[in-house]
């Protein structure tokens, strides 16, 4: 098709100067945009390839954060951009008040993903956050109740409803936040308050409900594997036992699968799906867009009827251009299965991690699953008190041999390993040699 812009090629500038690129950053972005800095300097990415990136000066890194976990199935994916590029072409929004076939199609690939036997719907938006907001509307609608219950140092996002679900001082903001939330502690099996094991947090959750709450809850928030708390996995139990206490007081059980899920973990394709339970709300976003912003709840039939009568709108909700992305993602983890080579290479890398531990005082933790892994630096390992001094040179060595991760948890203490789930054996030694060096090099 033609169009009456044909003629217009106007080359768009494009300054890549390093000095350039950090002040007009610096001059124009508002300062809650400008804060979030990891490094010392500026890191200024210009191109990426699956799971490599190069900065302006030619520099290469491997990538092993993916964009904060959005870039699920590598940089420049093919799939990715051949369908993003037919969609553009063709009709570039229409929103949900029309219909068009592909984000329904995706919704519908989406749905394929989650256990049988549930009758699954999806709402697709493009956030995570945005996803969390109205996983608490939806269960206040459909529960009739108020109270929520989530874990301490979890992290559901930035927005108003999701920072108030969010377990950790830092992402809070000085204001009066949500009513009707109650934090429980995480049954961390490393730093948590009882330790290793399963049933005290588990009464401590029905402590929380019963001196916390009216006893009746909306729904509790979990994140299967916490990701910004520094990659802590719930210890097998906990999300069935937290279930039928939640079942109990009337709530639902809301997963977060922001981080954790598409294949991410490597044993399943949604976390939760480790845990022997079926939630009744998923939130999904990051890697199902692979960089294009989207998100989706996943959510049973009869508790997404309870919305159906009230206007509630997203104008970039379903964006056909975002859902043509997320149905290249989901093709091409299962053709090419990238859970399986998330469990494989994931395993290969802890293995990296573990050796590192042993040749290491200074790290008192090593875990994780599949392409989420971390480890946590200790002033000792008896005591375990975080290290965030040595993190901070750590964390700027790796960068300088070639590594992208990122420092997290709530003492920023531990590094955070999540590369693109199109890493490959071939990746391990490259990622073993860089990280020794950044330790030798402390
Ligand atoms: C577990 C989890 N939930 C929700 C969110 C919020 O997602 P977004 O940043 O897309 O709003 C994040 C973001 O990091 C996350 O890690």
């Amino acid at each position: 098709m033609t169009s009456q812009f044909d003629h217009d090629q106007h080359e768009f500038e494009i300054d890549w100067d390093s000095d350039a690129i950090v002040a007009r950053r610096n001059t124009y972005y508002a300062a809650s945009q400008r804060a979030f800095v990891p490094y010392q300097q500026p890191l200024i990415f210009s191109k990426g390839q699956d799971n490599y990136l190069w900065d302006e000066k030619g520099n290469k890194y491997l990538d092993c954060l993916s964009q904060n976990l959005t870039i699920s199935i590598g940089y420049n994916n093919p799939v990715v951009t051949r369908e993003v590029i037919k969609q553009a072409q063709t009709l570039q929004h229409c929103t949900t008040m029309f219909f068009h076939p592909v984000p329904a199609h995706f919704a519908e690939e989406l749905t394929r993903t989650m256990p049988a036997g549930e009758d699954w719907t999806v709402h697709l938006m493009n956030s995570g956050a945005e996803a969390i907001d109205m996983a608490i509307l939806l269960a206040r609608s459909y529960t009739g109740n108020i109270d929520i219950v989530s874990l301490t140092n979890a992290y559901h996002g930035a927005t108003f409803g999701a920072q108030s679900v969010t377990g950790i001082s830092g992402f809070r903001h000085n204001v009066p936040q949500l009513g009707g939330v109650q934090f429980a502690p995480v049954p961390d099996q490393y730093r948590g308050i009882h330790g290793e094991g399963v049933e005290p947090y588990l009464s401590d959750l029905e402590g929380t409900i019963h001196y916390g709450t009216c006893g009746q809850l909306a729904g509790m928030f979990i994140e299967p594997v916490q990701g910004y708390g520094g990659i802590v996995p719930m210890p097998e139990g906990y999300i069935s036992g937290a279930q039928e206490r939640v079942k109990a007081a009337g709530g639902l059980l809301i997963i977060d699968e922001v981080q954790a899920g598409m294949a991410r973990t490597g044993d399943s394709f949604w976390s939760f799906q480790q845990h022997d339970v079926v939630p009744d709300i998923v939130v999904a976003a990051k890697g199902i867009g692979n960089g294009f912003p989207l998100a989706a709840l996943i959510v049973k039939r009869e508790i997404a009827e309870a919305m159906a009568q009230k206007f509630y709108f997203h104008t970039y909700g379903a964006n056909p251009v975002s859902c043509a992305a997320g149905r290249a993602v989901l093709h091409v983890i299962e053709k090419h299965d990238l859970q399986q080579r998330a469990r494989e290479v994931g395993a290969a890398l802890l293995d990296v991690l573990r050796d590192l531990q042993a040749r290491h005082a200074v790290i008192g933790d090593v875990r994780g699953r599949g392409m989420m892994m971390a480890l946590e630096l200790v002033k000792d390992r008896a005591g375990k008190q975080p290290d965030p001094e040595t993190m901070a040179r750590l964390f700027e060595n790796t960068r300088a041999n070639g590594l992208v991760a990122s420092k997290s948890g709530a003492y920023r203490n531990v590094l955070r390993i999540c590369p693109p789930l199109c890493t490959q054996m071939e990746d391990v030694p490259v990622f073993e040699a860089a990280i020794n060096r950044s330790f030798e090099s402390l």
